[in-house]
């Protein structure tokens, strides 16, 4: 069987994201009962970060360790790699292939992720690039799951994004069309959704019975059931100082009490990928208030990392059979039975 990256949720089907989430709710459900499955045994994974991070790095370490597995942290510097090495990631990926069993990258450029899926023989996660934050999309859809309003399926729920155009705005964008939910995007124009991107998520949509409105009317905080924002900071080549980007969304953009008012909804929930700047994007009142379920959303990163480890490994595990094992570890007895030291001790050598 091909290997699989989970560079974009969209190329994964409806029904696969859909079976992430159930997987991953069954393992923390199993988990917080006491049981922590080895369903990642002696597997590794190598974690690329060419950026900071505390909930994408501690989530995934986490996740392989509870389920038995391992996680390398590999911070520039670490490896001969970028800044001061002289290794490109392409022979990283190949090499970290042979050695490891899966790897996760948090790049700078969208290219270099796909770069590193097609130089390494192994799974490779995005754990962000500048098109997409596909990790962080499961943990959402998990989060959303969790916290459906009742009598409403995944289908009926409108999610509304605030602000920025940003990876993570536009990752949620693509699993609402993949899942057949309404997504819209309330954003000034000058940092909507680029329209490459949008034609492909409206296809998505179309295909799954959902559908994509982009707005800077606030009309079109009517009825959302969940509404999302994120930093202003801007995206990478065009990021904005602070005093550039306040005149861009404030205070239109900022997720107030008085904004979530406006959808017309009192149990609307209040969603953040974090980090947060309490004041800009979202009012202190409304990240730590009622309406806020950006907590759960933290713990859900650790709920998708644990069920898309254990997806695109699964479909490669190879269990040995009894018999294998047995005639395996018979002969690593017998090896290390030698004590080849002796006939060193017997040439004279000291120890
Ligand atoms: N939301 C998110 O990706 O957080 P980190 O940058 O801390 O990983």
């Amino acid at each position: 069987m091909e290997k699989r990256d989970y560079i974009d949720t969209f190329t994964f089907s409806k029904a696969e994201m859909q079976y992430m989430v159930d997987l991953g709710l069954k393992i923390k459900d199993s988990i917080k009962y006491g049981y922590y499955p080895q369903l990642l045994k002696n597997k590794n994974l190598g974690m690329i970060f060419e950026q900071t991070s505390t909930r994408t790095r501690n989530s995934a370490e986490a996740a392989m360790a509870e389920l038995g597995g391992h996680a390398l942290y590999l911070a520039p510097g670490q490896i001969q790699l970028g800044k001061g090495g002289h290794e490109s990631l392409d022979d990283t990926g190949h090499v970290l292939g042979r050695l490891l069993d899966i790897l996760g990258a948090r790049v700078n450029r969208h290219e270099e992720i796909e770069g590193l899926a097609k130089y390494s023989q192994v799974p490779v996660v995005n754990f962000m690039s500048d098109k997409s934050h596909p990790t962080q999309a499961l943990g959402d859809l998990t989060t959303i799951e969790e916290n459906l309003p009742k009598g409403k399926e995944l289908e009926d729920i409108k999610l509304v994004f605030v602000g920025d155009a940003t990876q993570v705005a536009m990752s949620t964008m693509f699993f609402c069309a993949q899942m057949g939910m309404k997504f819209a995007q309330f954003g000034p124009k000058s940092n909507q959704m680029p329209a490459d991107v949008l034609a492909h998520a409206k296809k998505i949509a179309a295909a799954n019975g959902g559908s994509i409105e982009i707005s800077d009317d606030e009309k079109v905080l009517q009825g959302a059931d969940f509404i999302y924002t994120d930093v202003w900071y801007g995206l990478y080549d065009k990021e904005l100082q602070k005093d550039q980007y306040m005149k861009i969304f404030y205070p239109k953009y900022q997720v107030s009490d008085d904004l979530l008012k406006k959808t017309g909804n009192p149990d609307v929930k209040f969603m953040h990928c974090l980090p947060a700047s309490r004041g800009e994007e979202v009012t202190a009142s409304v990240l730590d208030g009622n309406h806020s379920i950006v907590w759960d959303q933290a713990e859900n990163r650790k709920t998708a990392m644990r069920a898309i480890f254990v997806y695109l490994l699964n479909p490669n595990m190879k269990h040995a059979s009894k018999a294998l094992a047995e005639r395996y570890q018979g002969e690593l007895d017998e090896m290390l039975a030698k004590e080849p030291y002796q006939d060193n001790k017997e040439l004279g050598i000291k120890y």
